[in-house]
């Protein structure tokens, strides 16, 4: 008999605002665009099969956002992947961009609102099932964009709210005006700063979404994490991904890659049993840097 094929409906799933139910190894799509997330791909072909790659590993839920290019990871997800069966794609909005490497947050609630009208054009939806604000405005009042974001949700051009790079306060102060469905932070092994939002994540079921899970690719070559990936067979990328789907049931890792090759490197991860001893090693390292 020959073994299956290791996909990311190993990783288990979760069930995003409670009603869309996702498998929790997901996929970022930041990388299938130019330098300093700017423009067209290098290789335009290769960031296509990367993302055409992704339904067949059993991963369902993709992450991009209106400014990866920007544009071009949303126009691109279309080209490949629309009309999405059975694929959750969740978007952001709220950053502007000045160039190559350059990200700068607008609240301003018109801004919002176009922000979520051209992405339902892009991605040629008639509603987001995820949109996540991408980060909280220096511009404007903060009660003022989620009071926007609320509307845009009644008015059903969204489904579920997600936050990034907040707090604790902030997403209470966020839940006044909707239910807060996920939360995207910085969170691998090595990089922990975001432990208190993950707890009260974890305590009110809210997705955990941590951005950079490969610490923006360090954790794949050469790190602590080698062995224990030699013993199992794997790159040592997906050792840090098993490391986050033990971590907690509420978190979504979402390894950003516009290689075909990597995405099915990094979805072994989801077929890996970290035992208690590893899980622990391993989170005795990342915390000692
Ligand atoms: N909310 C936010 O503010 C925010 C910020 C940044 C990112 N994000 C989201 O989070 C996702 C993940 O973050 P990220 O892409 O910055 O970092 P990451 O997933 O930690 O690492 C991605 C980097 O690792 C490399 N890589 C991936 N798999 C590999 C493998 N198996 N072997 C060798 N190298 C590998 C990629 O290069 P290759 O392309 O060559 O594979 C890429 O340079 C993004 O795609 C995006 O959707 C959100």
């Amino acid at each position: 008999m020959t073994a299956q094929p290791i996909t990311a409906q190993a990783s288990g799933t979760f069930a995003i605002g409670g009603d869309l139910t996702v498998h929790r190894l997901g996929f970022g799509a930041m990388r299938i665009t130019g330098p300093g997330i700017w423009g067209e791909p290098p290789d335009r072909e290769k960031a296509k099969a990367a993302l055409a790659a992704v339904p067949g590993l059993g991963i369902d839920l993709i992450d991009t956002a209106d400014s990866y290019g920007p544009f071009v990871s949303e126009d691109l997800i279309r080209e490949v992947l629309h009309p999405y069966p059975g694929l959750v794609i969740a978007t952001k909005g709220g950053l502007t961009r000045h160039g190559p490497d350059i990200w700068r947050p607008v609240g301003n609630p018109d801004y919002l609102r176009q922000c979520v009208l051209m992405s339902l054009r892009r991605l040629k939806l008639e509603r987001i099932d995820l949109w996540q604000l991408h980060r909280i405005g220096p511009d404007c009042p903060l009660e003022v964009q989620f009071e926007a974001i609320a509307a845009m949700r009644e008015e059903g051009l969204i489904r579920h709210v997600g936050l990034s790079e907040v707090s604790v306060a902030e997403i209470e102060a966020a839940q006044n005006f909707f239910p807060v469905a996920t939360v995207q932070n910085r969170y691998n092994l090595v990089d922990r700063a975001s432990e208190d939002v993950l707890d009260f994540c974890e305590r009110q079921n809210i997705g955990f979404i941590p951005w950079a899970p490969l610490d923006k690719g360090t954790l794949t070559k050469g790190s602590a994490l080698s062995g224990i990936a030699a013993r199992h067979g794997v790159g040592e990328g997906a050792v840090a991904l098993a490391w986050l789907l033990k971590r907690s049931p509420v978190i979504l890792p979402i390894p950003g890659t516009g290689d075909p090759v990597h995405l099915a490197e990094n979805v072994a991860g989801a077929g890996i049993a970290l035992s208690d001893g590893d899980f622990a090693a391993l989170d005795a390292q990342g915390r000692s840097g």
